[in-house]
């Protein structure tokens, strides 16, 4: 069984295209590590890189459709029916220091809603994909998230806060409050493939504040066509681009609110 509709199929072949040449310049960080100059700047090419040859594939398509992307920022603004949502290397951090935990995420958007995802760790070899109505898959099997019922038993996943973050002892306060009162918590690196796990069951839940909408835009689809419940937490509508997630196996998701919220639980 697998997911097979003409959206996906071109969301996935993109990927497919653009991780060739990221597969290469991750095998090339670790001679660049020990480099005068650094992998910095090399980091930024790949994701130029990656993220071109993601929107000309997606554009062959599609030529009209609005693409919201990290490196690019808004193409075909006119356009908001019909739009990608584009982070080209998602754990940039990770890619950066030789850690294969990162990921290509591309999410469709119609009228405003994610209709369909893909996230994509090339080294793991990893597609995940979702389609409203079709199911969530890894590869060619369906996924679907965790049955864990009690919120004391979890495993959590979480990241942040980033360097310039003018909220992080709330952010920390936040960290502790959950870590008290779940099994464990973990920072991966990578918030789409965090959303993602949380989708196959891996975690049991995720939260994260100060994000950008590329970096959980496919995960969003993904929950939910797994059997999981996500929603966002004070956004500020005038900043739709940024966004506070919070998405769970739903069975834990008001605990799990409720200890973002600091309110302990006995
Ligand atoms: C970052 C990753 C990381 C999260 C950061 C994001 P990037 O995206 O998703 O897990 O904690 O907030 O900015 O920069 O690697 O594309
Ligand atoms: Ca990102
Ligand atoms: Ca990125």
């Amino acid at each position: 069984m697998r997911l097979n509709s003409p959206q996906i199929n071109l969301i996935t072949k993109a990927c497919m295209k653009a991780s060739r040449s990221l597969i290469r310049d991750f095998g090339e960080i670790e001679n660049l590590q020990v480099s005068t100059k650094g992998p910095g700047d090399f980091v930024s090419s790949a994701d130029r890189r990656t993220e071109k040859i993601l929107i000309d594939e997606l554009q062959k398509a599609h030529p009209d459709y609005g693409i919201v992307t990290e490196e690019s920022g808004i193409i075909n603004k006119s356009n908001k029916q019909n739009r990608w949502i584009i982070d080209p290397i998602d754990g940039t951090m990770n890619f950066l220091n030789g850690i294969p935990q990162f990921a290509i995420s591309i999410g469709y958007e119609e009228d405003g809603e994610i209709k369909s995802g893909v996230i994509f760790n090339p080294i793991m070899n990893e597609m995940f994909c979702a389609e409203k109505g079709n199911g969530a898959y890894l590869n060619n099997s369906r996924i679907r998230v965790s049955n864990k019922k009690k919120i004391k038993d979890a495993l959590i996943v979480t990241g942040g806060p980033k360097g310039a973050s003018k909220i992080k002892d709330r952010i920390f306060s936040e960290y502790i409050n959950v870590s008290k009162n779940v099994s464990n918590v973990r920072k991966f690196g990578s918030a789409a493939l965090d959303i993602a796990y949380v989708a196959c069951g891996r975690f049991d839940g995720y939260w994260q504040r100060e994000l950008n909408y590329w970096d959980i835009a496919a995960g969003i689809i993904l929950i939910k066509e797994a059997g999981g419940f996500v929603d966002f937490f004070e956004n500020d509508e005038n900043l739709p681009l940024k966004k506070n997630i919070l998405a769970t196996n739903s069975n834990i998701h008001n605990e799990l609110r409720d200890l973002i919220n600091k309110k302990d639980i006995e």
